[in-house]
Order: structure tokens, then C-alpha cells, then sequence
């Protein structure tokens, strides 16, 4: 963790048209916020009541610090938010879902299709002896069978744990094996810039060795043979034949788990972040109707995958909750060319529009001749999340896409917070590079390591100081990491970013203050790209911290020492790079490596990447009393 530091705050800001607050569901935000402080558990009630409840709850709020529970004694299932209350109140024929693949096919779901399609699946779970608290891995490309799949979870109280499909076999494996999952749902192949790529070997890979897994269940989309490879192999649609379309919700109680979510750590394995099912229910709830402001004709497309939480709260559970219509596509930015994005918001209407700074700054790289192309008008809203919104990145974001019309929504938050935190709600002025201020319910602020509040423009610890409903419950089987989260700084929930305040009260995130690589809005640990490096048998160190890239925020750069009897070569760095690519997936290998004889560490051993970093960077070495040499 780094000291307290002074940043140079520029306030430019852009007003948005009065009309975005006075139609909005929010309304004025600081009075809504002034609400919530007066008495955050009737703020807190108000919200929860949007959602279905099978039993009332008690108590909105149990705190027993670092452990909260939320709504006590409350009953629920979030998927008669997202399907049934649809079907039942004149929703019914609306669309829900629509798909479009790579080659421009298109499917699409209305409310009472999803929720039927949801309902079969769920029976044949059911039918394969899955049973409520049982976990279940996804390993799928974006189509709509997953998003089914993943409700039908949800429906009979499984505990879904879905892995990005861009991750290795390795990765996958360890996660499997973290969760005990007894079943792995996953496809044959997905599809990316024209090519096919296998999911299903390497999900033969991750399986083997992992004694808990009891079923893998294949969705075919090529001719994949029905023979499948084992006895442990059921094909998709097969599970499907003579099941029945009614299967009554699993009734949860409000602290139960809904979904295991795996995220990078400093060290070591990554961490199971483990989400509850009515303060999660309710944060998405909540978050996609007062602050993404959906309303009954809005098309969302968020373009995240579902392996990741922006994917679980933004593509599905918030505006399925809401009655939105969603957009789902196996796309890629730039593929056929970099048109594609907005010729779908054009052709599909698309209102609001979610996505990352790093796909933001290649479509600045190859030219406003792209979107101009297209027309944007339906857009209304435009997001961002996962990394700073440099301020090039706003202005352009604003001008090209927005047409200076659209305000933006850059959302800050984490997997363990499950929702947005901190964002500037509509109507309130926008300060490129600055999310903006803390939600209503939230209250956040810039500390120094002793939690002391820091005045504006100095730099210093994100903290968030009460608990809210959708924060993780813990990290699955392994709570001293959950603890550690609450009691880094006083009782205080440590984000582990750096931040720094304006004089209004807005927030403007630095970074990570940790070993946390964003790589493209990923995160990734260092710890864990050098454990796979070290993985190979000409390894014998390795260090890896982030350096800045103009697309991706930041890219892997490794430092390594290699096994006495090896040479540096160009062919050992291809190797390397392929290896880290197998074991933990594309977005982790490093765009360089560097062969060195020795790493920096302090006298405990530690290797000190700020050190590594310093150096790459020219910068001053800063403190360096604990460098061992
Ligand atoms: C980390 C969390 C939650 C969505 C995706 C990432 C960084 C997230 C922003 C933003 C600056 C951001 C933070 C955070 N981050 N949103 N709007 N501005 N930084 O989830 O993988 O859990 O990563 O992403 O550093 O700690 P995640």
C-alpha cells in the first residue's frame, strides 16, 4: 500500500438536460441521498419491497461486524423477479432476450419462452439428481442457452459458479475443484472472429482429477457426435426430452448463497466470492432501475461476458428484473471490422449501452469514421466500468458515441460488491476522469492506512464504511480472506483501490493499490500469472507487474530467472507466452518478458514489484529501506 499523495483535480464538467432527472426513476439525487442517511434501513426496506418476497422478512439489517445479514427471516427466489412477475403482469410477449451470433444469426425470447425454457431446464437439473446447494461450473460461450441455464440454476436454489470461457484448462480445473462442483455445463464450441474454438477439450481437461464432478452437460452447436465421450456426458437438448414446463420456485432463504464468483487475489489461488440471494437480488434490482434508469422500452446491451460480475448483474439478473429487453452477441469489437458494435445498437435500438475504457479506446484508435457510419439515436445512456475512464476516453466517449446528448454512467465497483457503488446518477454534472459520488445507500471515502478521512486532492485508500445488501458474504471456504477485506482499515470494507476526492465530493479512482494486474478490465493476481510461469521447467523465479498500454490500461510484463543450463532465447519467450496462455488463458499472457539474474525483494523475501515497476518506468525507486540489496 503506498502513502498519501497530492493530485493535481481538473473540475471541467458537462451538464446533461434537465429533462434525464426530472424522468428519471431516481429523481434528485441528493435528496434521495440525504433520505437514505436519515434511516438507511427504511432505504433499504423500500428497495427490497420492488422485489418478489415468498416470506416478509423480519429485520432489514443484522451487523455483527465484519458478517451482515440482510433481511432476516425473509424468503424468496430471484428468478420469480426476473421471469414470473413478467409473465404475469402483462410482460408476457415482450422481449427478453436477444441474441445475435458472430456470423449474424439471431434468436430471440420473449418473457413467457424464457420462462418456460427456464422451468424445463430446471426439471432436468432436477432430473440428474441436482439438488438445491449443490454448485454448478459454467464453462459456456454467450448464447442463450446459458443464460437459461444459469436461471434454471437459480430456480431450484443450485449455486451457479461460472468460469470466463477464455480461461485455460488449469484455471478452470482449480476453480472446479475450489467449488466441489458436482456438475459442469458447458459447449462444445464457441465462436470468435470467425473461428471455432473448442470449449469441450478443455473442459475434458479441467475435469479430470476432480473427484466431485458428476455430470457434464454439452450444448451442441456444431455437429458434435451424440456419442459422447463418457458415461458422464449428457448432450443439452436430450436432458431436455419429456421434461415438464412447470417447476415451482425453490424457496431461499434471504441469506442463502445464489452464486460462487471466482476473482483474482494478491496471492495464491483466486478467491470464491460468494454472493447471497435477496441482498443480491435486491442491490441489482435497485442499481438497474435507479441508476441505469430502465424502463419499460429499454434495450440494454452490456457487453461484458457472464464470467465476469458485470455480466451476472448487468446482463442478467438487474434488467431481467426490471422487465428490460437484453441484448446478448458473441462479438468481438473489431470482427468483421469495427463497425460491428454499432450496426447492432443501430439495427436492434439499443438505449443503453454498457461497456469497458479499453474497448472505448480502440474504437478511438481506428477513427470516428467507424461509428459514424451507423445511427446512434436510440442510444439514451452510455456506460462504463471496469477500469479509470481516462478523460480522452470520456471526451471522445461523449462527442462520438454519445453525440454530447447521452450522459455517461462510468460505474465503479467490484466483484464483491456484486453492484455499482459509485457512478454520477442522471442529472448530475459529469467530470471527466471522476466516477462521481456514492450511490444512495453507499457511503464511501478516500483514508489514510489508519482510516483517517483525507481532504480533497489528496490521494488515498477507497474504503466503504457501512454494509449494503449485495456485498460478498464471504470468500467460499476460506473466511479469514472474507475477514481480512473488513479489517485492514478500522472496521472499514478495504476496496483495495487507490482514489482521491474533488471539493463536490466526487471520486476519482487511481487504481489498484495492491498486486492486482487490469489487463483490459480484467483482473488478474501477479501471483497468479507467475505461478504458472514458474510452472515451467525453465523457470526457476518470476515477477510480473503492469505496464501501461494504450488500449488495454495495462499490460503483463514478466521479469524472469531461469533454471541454471537454460539460455534467454526468442523461442523460450514464445514458449513462456504459450504456456501462461494454456494454463491461465489469452488475457493473461505477457506482452514481454524480460530475462534477469536476480529479482529485488525485501529482507523477508518478498519481491518487490514496485521496484520492478519503478525501473520500467524511470521513476524515482521511492522508499527502498526494506530492499535487501
Ligand atoms: C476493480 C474490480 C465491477 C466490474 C468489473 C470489474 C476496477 C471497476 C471501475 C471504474 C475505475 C474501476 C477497480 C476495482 N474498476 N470499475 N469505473 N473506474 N476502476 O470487477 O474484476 O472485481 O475488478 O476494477 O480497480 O477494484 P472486478
Amino acid at each position: 500500500m503506498s502513502e498519501n499523495f497530492e493530485v493535481k483535480v481538473d473540475s471541467k464538467s458537462y451538464i446533461p438536460d434537465p429533462a434525464y432527472r426530472e424522468q428519471s426513476f431516481l429523481g434528485d439525487y441528493k435528496a434521495v441521498y440525504k433520505e437514505f442517511i436519515q434511516d438507511p434501513d427504511e432505504f433499504w426496506s423500500r428497495m427490497a419491497k420492488e422485489i418478489e418476497w415468498i416470506k416478509p422478512w423480519t429485520k432489514v439489517l443484522e451487523w455483527n461486524h465484519p458478517y451482515a445479514r440482510w433481511f432476516t427471516g425473509g424468503t424468496l427466489n430471484i428468478t420469480t423477479s426476473c421471469l414470473d412477475r413478467h409473465v404475469k403482469e402483462g410482460r408476457r410477449n415482450k422481449l427478453a432476450l436477444i441474441w445475435r451470433g458472430e456470423d449474424g444469426e439471431e434468436r430471440v425470447y420473449t418473457y413467457r419462452q424464457l420462462h418456460r425454457d427456464v422451468m424445463r431446464f430446471a426439471n432436468a437439473l432436477k432430473k440428474i439428481g441436482v439438488q438445491k446447494g449443490d454448485r454448478i461450473c459454467f464453462y459456456m460461450p454467450l448464447v442463450p442457452e446459458h443464460i437459461i441455464a444459469l436461471l434454471a440454476c437459480a430456480r431450484i436454489g443450485a449455486i451457479h459458479s461460472i468460469v470466463y470461457a477464455g480461461f485455460g484448462a488449469e484455471a478452470l480445473h482449480s476453480r472446479i475443484r475450489d467449488a466441489e462442483a458436482k456438475v459442469v455445463i458447458t459447449a462444445d464450441v464457441g465462436k470468435r472472429r470467425g473461428k471455432v474454438i473448442s470449449l469441450r477439450s478443455i473442459v475434458d481437461d479441467a475435469v479430470r482429477n476432480a473427484p466431485s464432478v458428476e455430470k457434464v452437460i454439452v450444448l451442441c452447436r456444431e455437429k458434435c457426435s451424440v456419442e459422447l465421450y463418457s458415461e458422464m456426458e449428457e448432450d443439452f437438448y436430450s436432458l431436455l426430452e419429456g421434461v415438464s414446463a412447470d417447476c415451482s420456485p425453490e424457496e431461499m432463504d434471504a441469506e442463502e448463497p445464489l452464486f460462487i464468483l471466482y476473482t483474482s487475489g494478491t496471492t495464491g489461488m483466486p478467491k470464491g466470492i460468494v454472493h447471497s440471494c435477496g441482498g443480491y437480488a435486491t442491490g441489482v434490482h435497485y442499481t438497474a432501475k435507479y441508476l441505469f434508469d430502465l424502463k419499460e422500452n429499454d434495450v440494454i446491451w452490456c457487453t461484458a461476458d457472464t464470467g465476469w460480475i458485470t455480466g451476472h448483474s448487468y446482463i442478467v439478473y438487474g434488467p431481467l428484473s426490471v422487465g428490460a429487453t437484453v441484448v446478448i452477441t458473441e462479438t468481438t469489437p473489431d470482427w468483421p471490422d469495427p463497425g460491428i458494435w454499432w450496426s447492432i445498437i443501430e439495427e436492434l435500438g439499443v438505449t443503453l449501452f454498457y461497456t469497458a475504457p479499453t474497448a472505448i479506446r480502440m474504437f478511438m484508435r481506428v477513427g470516428e469514421e467507424w461509428p459514424n457510419k451507423y445511427n446512434l439515436d436510440s442510444l439514451r445512456i452510455i456506460g462504463s466500468v471496469g477500469e479509470p475512464l481516462n478523460p480522452e476516453a470520456f471526451e471522445w466517449y461523449y462527442r462520438v458515441i454519445g453525440k454530447m446528448r447521452c450522459p455517461i454512467l462510468d460505474t465503479w465497483w467490484q466483484t464483491e460488491t456484486g453492484m455499482h457503488m459509485i457512478t454520477t446518477p442522471l442529472g448530475e454534472p459529469m467530470k471527466p476522469g471522476f466516477a462521481g459520488v456514492p450511490i444512495p445507500g453507499i457511503i464511501a471515502d478516500v483514508v489514510d492506512e489508519e482510516g483517517n478521512s483525507l481532504p480533497p486532492g489528496q490521494g488515498g485508500l477507497l474504503v466503504i464504511k457501512k454494509p449494503w445488501p449485495s456485498m460478498m458474504r464471504t470468500v467460499y471456504r476460506n473466511d479469514e480472506r472474507y475477514k481480512k477485506y473488513w479489517n485492514q482499515i478500522k472496521d472499514y470494507y478495504a476496496a483495495g483501490d487507490l482514489a482521491v476526492k474533488d471539493e463536490d465530493g466526487y471520486f476519482m479512482i487511481l487504481g489498484r493499490a495492491d498486486d492486482i494486474i487490469i489487463v483490459a478490465g480484467h483482473n488478474l493476481g501477479t501471483a497468479e500469472v507467475e505461478s504458472a510461469l514458474v510452472e515451467h521447467e525453465a523457470v526457476a523465479e518470476a515477477a510480473v507487474i503492469g505496464v501501461p498500454d494504450e488500449i488495454k490500461g495495462q499490460a503483463v510484463k514478466a521479469f524472469v530467472i531461469l533454471v541454471k543450463g537454460y539460455t534467454p532465447s526468442q523461442k523460450l519467450v514464445s514458449e513462456l507466452t504459450y504456456h501462461v496462455r494454456m494454463s491461465i488463458g489469452p488475457i493473461a499472457m505477457p506482452a514481454a518478458i524480460e530475462f534477469v539474474d536476480t529479482l529485488p525483494r525485501t529482507r523477508s523475501g518478498k519481491i518487490m514489484r514496485r521496484i520492478l515497476k519503478a525501473k520500467e518506468m524511470n521513476m524515482d525507486l521511492g522508499d527502498t529501506s526494506t530492499l535487501e540489496e
